[in-house]
C-alpha cells in the first residue's frame, strides 16, 4: 500500500475511500471545541515568527443544518447502533442543541467509521482535552464498548498555564480504545524520572555508573534457585556459583556492612519503567523547538506519537490520522520507518489545503525518499474550477502552493489590499529580502485587472508581481503586463525576469513556475532526517557496557 494524503472531510473520505478492517492504528486530534481559532504563523528560515499569520480552522460549533442532518441520522439510521443512537437522544436531552451537541454529533458519526474502517486487532487514540472529554468516553464506550476501554492518559503538556478561577489546566486527554481484547501491544518503557533515579539509584562505580542495590538471593523468585555458600554466607542464590564468581571478578557483587553479598543493578542497563498512563516526559513544542516547529498552532510532538505507534503497532501496520493537521502523525511513522525494517505505511487527512501544503512540505523536506500520492487536491484544470466554485479561500491556498508563496488572506480577514499571497526572495549578495506580490482570480478576467494590480504594486512600492488566473488571459492583459517593464536576473544576466508575469491554473499544473530573480524563501524548510546510527535503547547495549542478565 502507499501512504495517501487525502484532501477533505474525513467523514467523505473514510466513507469513499477507506475500506473496512483495513487500519491498525488510528491516532486522532481533532479540534476540542475549544472555542477558539486556531492559525498558521509562518516563521522565518531564522526560526523567528514573522508577522504574517493566518487562520488556519475555526473551534466553534454551533446547532446548524449539519448538526441537525447529523443528528437525524444518528439517531433514525438503522446502520446506527441502538446504544448510540440512546445515547445521542440522552445527550441531546441533556444538553440541548447547543454547542457542544453539535460538536459531540460532529464527532460520533466520525467515530463510528473510525471504528468501521479499524482492524480488530487495532487501537484508536483520541486525543482530546477536559472541555469534552467527559462526553467523549461515554460517546467511545456506546461505540466501541466499555470493555474495550484501555486508558485515559493524561499528557502534561505545559508546566505552568493561569486560569482567572481555579487550577491552571495543564495536560490534554488521550482515551485508548481496542477494538477487541485480541490486540497489538507491545512493551512499552519510558525512562525513570529524576526523583526516582535519585530515590533508587543511590550508589555509583568511581567511574560515575549509578546502580542500586539488588537481592542476591533467591527469595521471592519463582522457580527455586541455588543453594550453597558464598564468602561464609550460605543462602539460596538467585545464580550458580560460577555466575557468582564471574559477577564478583566483574565487580558486579558489593557487600553490606554484615559482608551479605547483593548484586549492583545498573541504571544504564535497566529496561526502564513499564509505560504509566501519566505522561510528563514529553514537552509541547515551545519556541525554543526551532527544527521541529512549523507554525500550525496545534502542532504536537513527533515523540507523543512515536509512543503510540510503537506501543499500539506492528512494524507492517497501516496507520490513520484523519485530523493530521500539519502531519505530525505521518512524520513519526515515516521517523520510525528510517533505516530500519518497519514498513508501517500511513493515512492522512484534512480538510484545510494550508495544512495539506505544510505537509506536503515537511514530508518531502525531511524524508525526500518518501513515496506518497496525494488525493482530492486539483489535478486537471476541471477539478481546479470545481474547487474555484466550492471554496474561494482553499482555491486560493491551492493556487499560491503551486508556485511557493504564503497565503495572506483568510476567511475572516478577506482581502483587502488586493493582495493574496507573497514569495520571499532573499538576494544572496545583500542577504535581504525581497517580495513579489501575488494575485489569484478565479473568474473572468480583463486588461482592467492588470491595470489595477500594476496600482496594487506600486502603492505598496514592489517591483515584482505575479497575476495567477483561472481564466486564459487576453492579449490585452499581457500587453499590460508589459507596461511594467522587466530586469535582469541578477544570478543570470541573459535572462530578463518580467516585473509582472501572468500565470494561467493550466500552466502552473503542468508545472511552469514564475520566474524569480533570487532564491525562494517562503517557507522554512523542515531539516532533513538523517538516520541515526546509535540511538540510546533502554535495556539494549549502552555504550561501552554490556547488559547481563541477572
Ligand atoms: C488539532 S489540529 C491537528 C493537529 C495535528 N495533530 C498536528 O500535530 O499537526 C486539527 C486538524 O483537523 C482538521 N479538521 C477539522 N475538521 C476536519 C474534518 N472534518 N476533516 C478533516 N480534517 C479536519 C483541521 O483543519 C486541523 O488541521
Amino acid at each position: 500500500m502507499t501512504n495517501k494524503l487525502y484532501y477533505g472531510d474525513n467523514l467523505y473520505v473514510l466513507r469513499k475511500y477507506i475500506p473496512d478492517n483495513s487500519v491498525d492504528l488510528i491516532y486522532l486530534d481533532p479540534p476540542f471545541n475549544s472555542q477558539a481559532t486556531y492559525n498558521v504563523l509562518f516563521e522565518e528560515e531564522s526560526g523567528e515568527k514573522s508577522q504574517s499569520q493566518i487562520e488556519a480552522f475555526e473551534d466553534f460549533w454551533t446547532w446548524d443544518d449539519d448538526a441537525q442532518k447529523t443528528f437525524e441520522y444518528l439517531t433514525t439510521d438503522k446502520n446506527v447502533p441502538a446504544n448510540v443512537t440512546d445515547l445521542i437522544l440522552a445527550l441531546e436531552r441533556l444538553l440541548g442543541k447547543n454547542s457542544m451537541s453539535a460538536y459531540l454529533v460532529m464527532m460520533s458519526v466520525r467515530l463510528i467509521e473510525l471504528r468501521r474502517v479499524l482492524k480488530p486487532t487495532g487501537s484508536l487514540y483520541l486525543h482530546c482535552d477536559p472541555t469534552a472529554s467527559h462526553f467523549l468516553k461515554i460517546v467511545l464506550d456506546s461505540i466501541f464498548g466499555v470493555q474495550n476501554f484501555r486508558n485515559e492518559i493524561i499528557w502534561k503538556r505545559t508546566s505552568g498555564h493561569s486560569d482567572a478561577i481555579g487550577f491552571g489546566c495543564i495536560h490534554d486527554v488521550i482515551l485508548f480504545y481496542t477494538r477487541s481484547d485480541k490486540v497489538i501491544w507491545n512493551d512499552t518503557r519510558q525512562e525513570y524520572d529524576k526523583e526516582y533515579v535519585e530515590a533508587y539509584y543511590r550508589y555509583s562505580d568511581p567511574d560515575g555508573r549509578k546502580w542500586m542495590s539488588g537481592d542476591a538471593s533467591a527469595s521471592g523468585l519463582q522457580g527455586g534457585g541455588y543453594e550453597y555458600e558464598w564468602k561464609g554466607v550460605k543462602r539460596i542464590w538467585r545464580f550458580p556459583i560460577d555466575t557468582m564468581r564471574k559477577l564478583d571478578t566483574e565487580g558486579r557483587i558489593f557487600y553490606t556492612k554484615n559482608g551479605i553479598p547483593r548484586v549492583k543493578r545498573y541504571l544504564d542497563e535497566s529496561e526502564g519503567l513499564p509505560a504509566q498512563d501519566l505522561w510528563t516526559d514529553i514537552e509541547a513544542l515551545r519556541s525554543w523547538h526551532k527544527n521541529e516547529r512549523l507554525g500550525y498552532q496545534t502542532q504536537k510532538p513527533v515523540a507523543l506519537l512515536e509512543r503510540i505507534i510503537k506501543a499500539s503497532s506492528k512494524n507492517d501496520a497501516v496507520i490513520l490520522d484523519p485530523f493530521c493537521g500539519c502531519g505530525t502523525t505521518i512524520d513519526a511513522v515515516e521517523k520510525l520507518n528510517l533505516g530500519s525494517e518497519a514498513k508501517r505505511t500511513w493515512i492522512g487527512i484534512d480538510i484545510t489545503h494550508l495544512a495539506i501544503n505544510l505537509i506536503k512540505r515537511r514530508i518531502r523536506d525531511k524524508y525526500p525518499n518518501a513515496n506518497f500520492e496525494v488525493i482530492g487536491e486539483p489535478k486537471d484544470l476541471q477539478s481546479a474550477i470545481q474547487l474555484a466554485h466550492n471554496d474561494r479561500y482553499q482555491f486560493e491556498w491551492w493556487a499560491l502552493s503551486l508556485i511557493d508563496a504564503r497565503p495572506i488572506n483568510d476567511k475572516k480577514k478577506g482581502s483587502d489590499r488586493g493582495i493574496d499571497g507573497i514569495i520571499y526572495l532573499l538576494d544572496p549578495n545583500t542577504k535581504t529580502t525581497k517580495s513579489v506580490l501575488v494575485q489569484v482570480k478565479s473568474g473572468h478576467v480583463n486588461s482592467s485587472y492588470i491595470r489595477d494590480f500594476k496600482g496594487t504594486l506600486e502603492r505598496e512600492k514592489a517591483k515584482f508581481g505575479v497575476f495567477i488566473t483561472l481564466e486564459e488571459p487576453t492579449k490585452d492583459m499581457k500587453e499590460e503586463a508589459l507596461t511594467y517593464g522587466s530586469e535582469l536576473a541578477p544570478l543570470n544576466n541573459e535572462e530578463r525576469v518580467p516585473r509582472i508575469q501572468i500565470l494561467t491554473i493550466k500552466e502552473l499544473l503542468e508545472g511552469t513556475k514564475p520566474k524569480v530573480l533570487y532564491v525562494n524563501i517562503s517557507y522554512k524548510k523542515a531539516r532533513h532526517e538523517k538516520e541515526k546510527k546509535s540511538k540510546r535503547v533502554i535495556g539494549k547495549k549502552v555504550g561501552k557496557y554490556k547488559k547481563l542478565a541477572v
